[in-house]
């Protein structure tokens, strides 16, 4: 449960790179179609980054405008956390490489492998540094180049993905606002069903495994699936009910977006009504830790979520890792 000191999002910010990738223009690529792809999943088209641009890049574009939104200056950040499952590199982190192109300096900085889950896992985290008095200004950045690591010739996983970052500055809250509660759990028996096999120190890259396009994303949907629509409202109503509130409290819902399907059913499990249930999966697919902010940051610019409305976000992907946050929007004075 959620302890300390008030810690609210002062700025949130998100990018979107902008190549879009049609359904239609999948058809070209590989054996699908857009009647396949919309029923099964929601997802209409995703963005694509260009050649040149790495995940760093997105997020310090999606960390800029969060920054500019929270009215501080870079000197006060203090900590730096990356989100991500496509870092520039295996190291240094993606979030040095965002401190060195903002040009922070004296803040600390390191990235967290939560996959979906992601900016969820570095809200929490971030958070605790501010809840206990240790810190007070921090930015917590997620960001996916998912196309840099998507098979083109697997139809069962190269349509789903897209890519984005998203990013928030976490200060002091007003007391009763911001991170209320947030839960986390894993379980790594299931770590087969998403994974990305080979660049690591189990499979190290060799010419047998790019042959066998081992650098890429392996899912087992079903079993994802089955898990995603069990454990998201689980861990939702723990974190709901931790803090004595009750599902009619939630004024919006905001899931991973991965598939409209998972979000249905999550959504009814719950009791929260599609009016309440934020989508924009059609627009950008699955954007793994970059999906909630994406979404958060939309319905934030377009005035959906106003000051004091109660926000549910939950997430599930690889680990598989899952995990639930209640915000109430607004700002200290
Ligand atoms: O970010 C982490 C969280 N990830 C997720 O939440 C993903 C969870 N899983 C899913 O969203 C779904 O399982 C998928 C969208 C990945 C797949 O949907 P599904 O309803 O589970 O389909 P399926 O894998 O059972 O495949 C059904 C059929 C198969 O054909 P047969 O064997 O029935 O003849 C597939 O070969 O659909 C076929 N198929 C396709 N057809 C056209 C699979 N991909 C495609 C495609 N286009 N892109």
């Amino acid at each position: 449960m959620f302890k300390g000191r008030a810690v609210e999002i002062a700025g949130i910010g998100a990018y979107a790179p902008e190549k879009v990738l049609s359904n239609f223009d999948l058809e070209k690529i590989v054996e699908t179609n857009d009647e396949w792809i919309t029923t099964r999943t929601g997802i209409k088209e995703r963005r694509i980054a260009s050649e040149d641009m790495a995940t760093s890049d997105m997020m310090t574009k999606a960390a800029e405008v969060a920054i500019k939104r929270a009215n501080i200056d870079i000197s006060q950040i203090q900590l730096i956390i990356g989100c991500t499952v496509t870092p520039d590199m295996m190291f240094p982190s993606s979030a040095a490489l965002v401190g060195k192109n903002l040009g922070i300096k004296n803040a600390g900085a390191f990235d967290i492998e939560a996959a979906c889950s992601g900016f969820l896992y570095g809200l929490s985290i971030g958070s605790q540094f501010i809840a206990s008095g240790t810190m007070d200004t921090i930015l917590v950045v997620a960001g996916e180049k998912l196309s840099s690591i998507v098979n083109w010739e697997d139809r069962s996983t190269c349509v789903l993905f897209g890519d984005g970052a998203g990013a928030a500055i976490l200060r002091p809250g007003k007391e009763g606002h911001g991170i209320l509660n947030f839960h986390m759990e894993a379980d790594g028996n299931f770590g087969e069903a998403l994974k990305m096999p080979a660049g690591g120190s189990a499979m190290p890259a060799s010419e047998k495994t790019v042959a066998e396009k081992l650098h890429s994303v392996k899912m087992d949907g079903r079993e994802v699936f089955r898990q995603a629509v069990t454990k998201m409202p689980e861990s939702a109503l723990i974190s709901i009910n931790e803090i004595g509130m009750k599902v009619e409290d939630i004024d919006w819902f905001i899931p991973h977006q991965a598939n409209i399907r998972i979000i249905d059913s999550a959504a009814k499990k719950l009791g929260i009504p599609k009016e309440k249930t934020i989508v924009n999966l059609q627009k950008y697919g699955n954007t793994s830790s970059a999906s909630l902010p994406l979404a958060l940051n939309e319905a934030i610019e377009d005035g959906t979520i106003k000051d004091g409305d109660t926000i549910l976000l939950t997430a599930i992907g690889g680990g598989l890792a899952w995990g639930s946050m209640i915000l109430k929007w607004g700002h200290k004075e």
